[in-house]
């Protein structure tokens, strides 16, 4: 019987499969499904920091007209300024309560906002850990790189002082300097990097001529760029790394865990194929363990990481005339 279970950010998971933020973990009774399918551990769908930081008062305000008692509006400010995050936390206190799996809390945030000052809370329902989803799209033409990654930085930092329970930061790919932005998070204390968030992407319909959002499901060859960055990195952190984006098959989760990934996330292929897809990706884990005589994860994991190179950049360059020249041989 082989040993699926892995370590990831301090948590004892049973396998490295995580379902990843989505509609997937966004109720109790698609959470009970991840873990009847097998998931390894859930993060639950994300809250906005603007819904954290959500100033109740002014909707409140609005409707104060039709508040006939003078002492209501204190009432009912009170009662609702923490709305979004008093459900938000009933949800991962519930999920605590009815799931054997490690449960992940997760946050989607732009800056180091007063959200942070709830770290307290997330540790008093429970979460085992808490996800970062920094979800920054660089449009604003003023703002350079580097006032960017200063604003990333900020943000890791303000919340390791205050959340005091394993941290993960969820990152997308674009940074002029990856390499350099990823060795900067390990050493901000993080206990893992989650590579990569997907964004949100718009695109035009051509009939109505107006925007309409570009699919938000990965195609199965998006894991390549995750599975680069893992390679190259995974060697060198302290922190743990958590492949993201385009993990649709037990072979692509084969390849991750070789290039030093702890464990995955899936989403898309999940939404695409269902609950069970979770099962069948471990079963392919399994038979591919066995072809290869392996016994536990930790026997390959990091195989393929590329370690210590003195030069990553000449190697990537290598790698690509070798394709080029792999294209030119076939045609
Ligand atoms: C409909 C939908 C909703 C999502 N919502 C969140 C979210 O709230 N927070 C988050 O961190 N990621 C969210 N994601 C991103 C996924 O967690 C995941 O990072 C992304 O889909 C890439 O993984 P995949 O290729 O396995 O789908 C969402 C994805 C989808 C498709």
């Amino acid at each position: 019987m082989n040993s699926l279970s892995t370590k990831y950010m301090g948590l004892s998971l049973k396998n490295p499969i995580i379902v990843g933020s989505s509609p997937l973990t966004a109720t109790l009774d698609n959470l009970r499904k991840c873990e009847d399918a097998g998931a390894g551990a859930v993060v639950i769908k994300s809250i906005f920091q603007e819904q954290i930081e959500s100033d109740a008062s002014a909707s409140i305000a609005e409707i104060q007209d039709y508040l006939t008692h003078a002492d209501a509006y204190g009432f009912l400010e009170g009662a609702s300024k923490d709305h979004y995050i008093d459900a938000y936390l009933a949800l991962v206190e519930d999920a605590k309560r009815i799931l054997d799996i490690p449960v992940i809390a997760s946050i989607n945030c732009k800056d180091a906002g007063t959200w942070v000052d709830y770290g307290q809370r997330f540790v008093a329902c429970g979460a085992d850990a808490l996800e970062l989803n920094q979800y920054v799209v660089a449009a604003d033409a003023n703002v350079s790189g580097a006032e960017i990654e200063q604003g990333y930085v900020r943000l890791v930092k303000a919340a390791r002082k205050e959340f005091r329970l394993p941290l993960s930061l969820k990152i997308g790919s674009k940074f002029s300097s990856l390499a350099n932005m990823i060795r900067q998070f390990d050493r901000l204390g993080l206990d893992a990097l989650v590579l990569f968030n997907r964004f949100y992407n718009p695109d035009i319909d051509i009939d109505t001529l107006k925007f309409k959002p570009a699919t938000v499901v990965s195609a199965s060859d998006e894991y390549v760029e995750s599975l680069r960055w893992t390679a190259l990195m995974s060697a060198e952190l302290s922190c743990d790394i958590c492949a993201s984006t385009g993990i649709h098959t037990g072979e692509t989760l084969v390849k991750q865990l070789l290039a030093g990934a702890k464990a995955v996330q899936v989403c898309s292929t999940v939404l695409k194929h269902g609950f069970p897809r979770i099962s069948e990706m471990l079963s392919e884990l399994e038979r591919w363990m066995d072809a290869h005589e392996y016994s536990s994860i930790a026997q390959f994991n990091g195989i393929l990481a590329q370690e210590r190179m003195d030069d990553p950049s000449g190697w990537e360059r290598s790698q690509y005339m070798k394709s080029l020249a792999g294209v030119r041989e076939e045609r």
